[in-house]
């Protein structure tokens, strides 16, 4: 089975065998099944966040879980769950629509909803686990399942606990999410003041923020269908504030954000920008015009071409600054 259009890299792989399951249910069946205790298992979300360097000598199960209902609400707020298979962008337009605050921030972001805790989506201020109530996964090895506390999730910068001592052990099959009734609005964000203040907006609503970002995602990031393409291929190292003071003399423009005490937040799209990659090409692979951090394949590269130029980029990031980018997408 070819997993070409199940991968936004949109990159050739070919799956031992593959199931799309639909519930629960279906998912507990194949765990279950003895014939299957042996086969090695992978699990596909909306395929967004992996390079498939190779084929997938495993059974690939595509969860499809879909739904989203509503659990409870008080006068301040709304819980929502929602399947894990369910579009991410489908499930933040729904709490636009019904006017539910708190991922309008989160527009666009592709992938579904059970690959999100995964890594902890995030953009222009706002990370998911600002709104995550529990978590649903199920066990491989026992076919148990279990709800995780946002505690217990362990959410950091692009990490969760599914990525670290759970990693391989279990499979998310929904998440519920407190939503605000009424909006608390993340816009410092130089980009979504600059978008909001051209469309003329006076008085904003989570409908202002969620356009504004969609517009801003739509002008920097490639759209997968068109430009195969995982987002961010890096995540933005952190670096200790006396080596930033030191690169500051060297490179006064580069930009940084303080996160913890005695560390800076560095943007990786400047780092490869500046070693010179912005908009390099070999082939049928390279580095985005507009945005550096995002790694593109205009059709017919391979994984394997994708993960050699990102090592090569790593490698003059590392020579040029001195600082090691750790990759942001998962390699298969
Ligand atoms: N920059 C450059 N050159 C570039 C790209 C960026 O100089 O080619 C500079 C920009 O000028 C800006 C800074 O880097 O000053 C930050 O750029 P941007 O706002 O585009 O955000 P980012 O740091 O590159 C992060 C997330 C994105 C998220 C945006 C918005 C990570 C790894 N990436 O990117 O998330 O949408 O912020 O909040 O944290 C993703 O994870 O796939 C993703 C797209």
């Amino acid at each position: 089975v070819s997993l070409r259009n199940l991968n936004t890299f949109g990159l050739e792989s070919q799956a031992q065998s593959f199931e799309e399951v639909k519930s629960v249910e279906e998912l507990t069946e194949i765990l279950k099944n003895p014939d299957l205790k042996n086969t090695p298992k992978f699990i596909l979300g909306g395929g967004s966040n992996i390079l498939l360097t190779r084929d997938v000598d495993a059974l690939v199960i595509k969860i499809s879980i879909g739904g989203i209902e509503k659990v409870k609400e008080d006068d301040e707020h709304i819980w929502l769950h929602a399947g894990a298979g369910e579009k991410w962008h489908d499930f933040v337009m729904y709490c636009v629509e019904h006017g539910y605050a708190g991922i309008e921030n989160l527009s666009l972001i592709p992938g579904t909803i059970g690959a999100a805790p995964m890594q902890n989506i995030g953009a222009y201020g706002v990370e998911i686990k600002d709104v995550v109530e529990t978590v649903e996964a199920i066990f491989y090895d026992s076919a148990e399942t279990r709800v995780f506390s946002k505690e217990e999730c362990n959410f950091g910068y692009r990490e969760s606990v599914f990525k670290h001592e759970l990693k391989g052990k279990c499979i998310i099959t929904g998440v519920t999410f407190r939503l605000n009734k009424k909006p608390v609005y993340h816009v410092e964000y130089g980009d979504i003041q600059k978008t909001l203040q051209e469309a003329g907006i006076e008085s904003l609503s989570i409908k202002a923020v969620s356009d504004a970002v969609i517009k801003i995602r739509k002008s920097k990031l490639p759209d997968p269908a068109e430009i195969g393409n995982a987002g961010s291929f890096f995540k933005n190292p952190e670096i200790p504030e006396e080596q930033f003071n030191k690169l500051k003399t060297d490179y006064p423009a580069l930009p940084g954000y303080p996160v913890s005490p005695g560390f800076i937040k560095v943007p990786a799209g400047w780092l490869i920008e500046q070693a010179g990659w912005k908009g390099f090409r070999d082939g049928s692979i390279g580095v985005h015009t507009r945005q550096a951090l995002v790694l593109v394949n205009y059709g017919g590269g391979s994984g394997e071409e994708i993960k050699l130029l990102s090592q090569k980029i790593q490698k003059s990031v590392e020579e040029k600054f001195g600082i090691s980018l750790i990759a942001e997408v998962n390699f298969i």
